[in-house]
């Protein structure tokens, strides 16, 4: 692990080290918890800090920087404990490591967290205590947009510090370039399980037709996949319905739909012991984080035969836009990198198969070989 950040100065927040607040020792039992949890999947730092004045409460969590700096957005959320946002923080910020490392990007993973009541108003003072905190960790961790935070946030941010993207006027909504990375997700599966990977006359059961599910659904109609769609918010779906020639049906009845695909496109869990005896398709490829309730219904999954395209593989078209503003590309390759998600599935269901693992674990795989890949050749040129 690497070393902890200091506090850069009086007027910035108070930074301290993992359960240590400053001028007090650590309590022994205490600290070795928190080291303990840090052990457990590598994270390289965690830096809190606290500024009084404006009721700033920030942690950022560093899980890796081998690949380049770690980024990830700022959650802003009522945590219930410190401890909970601590864990939150440390496991989103693992899986920005993953997710930038299959994505073959030069960066690494990383998160913040600002406990509190994101409906506050009084933002500015709050934000750029944050973005101090960003600025004391000298460039190992970049920010962007999360829940609870959003593009204005990130310019009280950015008076602090150039460590942060997502920025007004900048790479702008990334919902067309994931949704794009998620077709030709969806592509790769159908070429793995059918032998060619035309979509056309395929039946997608699409959950979610907001941001990503509307872009999604747009690009399956241009090629003739017929789709069926749910969504809690009845404009929503009529926009998918009107537009793309969409049938409807209630959002519970999406796990049941006869389909060739679902796509998940909403929320996190909706791979879970209930929907997954209830799928009638023969691959799972969508947008949402977090699909799997848990890693077994990943096996599960692979149980039913059905083919899995492991969500942060699949999704990272968002993260590759976030790059494209860092970077200075433009927007067509931006979107030429998120069609590269196509060969990189194809590369999980070959690292499945030839391991005999499910899906969701050798993506795990695949990220940790380049990790551990470029890490080597650092050490070999020190
Ligand atoms: N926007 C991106 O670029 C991006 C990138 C990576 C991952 N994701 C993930 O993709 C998912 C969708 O993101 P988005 O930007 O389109 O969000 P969004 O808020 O624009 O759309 C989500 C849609 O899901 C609907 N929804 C919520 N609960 C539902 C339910 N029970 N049944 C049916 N529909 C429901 C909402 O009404 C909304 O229309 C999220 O999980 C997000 O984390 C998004």
């Amino acid at each position: 692990m690497k070393a902890p950040a200091k506090s850069s100065g009086s007027s910035s927040p108070a930074v301290s080290t993992l359960g240590v607040s400053p001028g007090r020792e650590p309590r022994a039992t205490r600290s070795f918890e928190l080291f303990s949890l840090l052990a457990e999947h590598d994270h390289e730092q965690v830096s809190f800090a606290y500024e009084p004045s404006c009721g700033y409460r920030g942690i950022i969590a560093i899980h890796s920087t081998v690949l380049g700096p770690a980024l990830g957005g700022t959650r802003f959320w009522n945590y219930r404990s410190d401890e909970e946002a601590l864990v939150d923080c440390l496991r989103l910020a693992r899986g920005m490591t993953y997710k930038a490392a299959v994505a073959g990007l030069n960066l690494g993973g990383g998160k913040s967290v600002i406990l509190g009541d994101n409906r506050t108003t009084r933002r500015e003072a709050l934000f750029r205590a944050h973005g101090r905190h960003v600025e004391s960790l000298k460039g190992r961790y970049i920010t962007a947009e999360d829940v609870g935070t959003s593009t204005s946030d990130m310019e009280y941010i950015k008076a602090e510090t150039n460590q942060v993207t997502g920025l007004i006027g900048k790479s702008g909504d990334p919902s067309p370039v994931t949704a794009y990375g998620v077709y030709r997700g969806m592509k790769a599966c159908a070429a793995y399980r059918y032998g060619s990977d035309r979509l056309a006359g395929k039946t997608v059961a699409l959950q979610g037709c907001g941001s990503v599910g509307y872009h999604l659904a747009q690009l399956l109609h241009a090629e003739g996949a017929k789709l069926v769609c749910a969504d809690i918010d009845p404009q929503r779906v009529k926009r998918v319905v009107d537009e793309w020639g969409a049938t409807a049906v209630a959002p519970s009845e999406i796990y049941g739909v006869p389909a060739d695909v679902f796509a998940p496109c909403a929320m996190g869990a909706v791979i879970n012991d209930d929907t997954i005896r209830r799928l009638e398709v023969e691959i799972v490829a969508g947008g949402a984080n977090n699909q799997l309730a848990e890693d077994r219904h990943g096996d599960l999954l692979e149980e039913r035969h059905i083919t899995y395209a492991p969500d942060y593989v699949i999704n990272g078209g968002g993260l590759i836009n976030v790059n494209a503003e860092l970077h200075g590309w433009s927007p067509e390759r931006a979107r030429n990198k998120a069609g590269e998600i196509y060969d990189t599935i194809l590369r999980v269901f070959e690292i499945a198969r030839d391991e005999a693992i499910p899906s969701y674990r050798a993506a795990d795989r695949l990220a940790e070989q380049r990790i551990e890949a470029i890490a080597q050749v650092r050490r070999s040129h020190v």
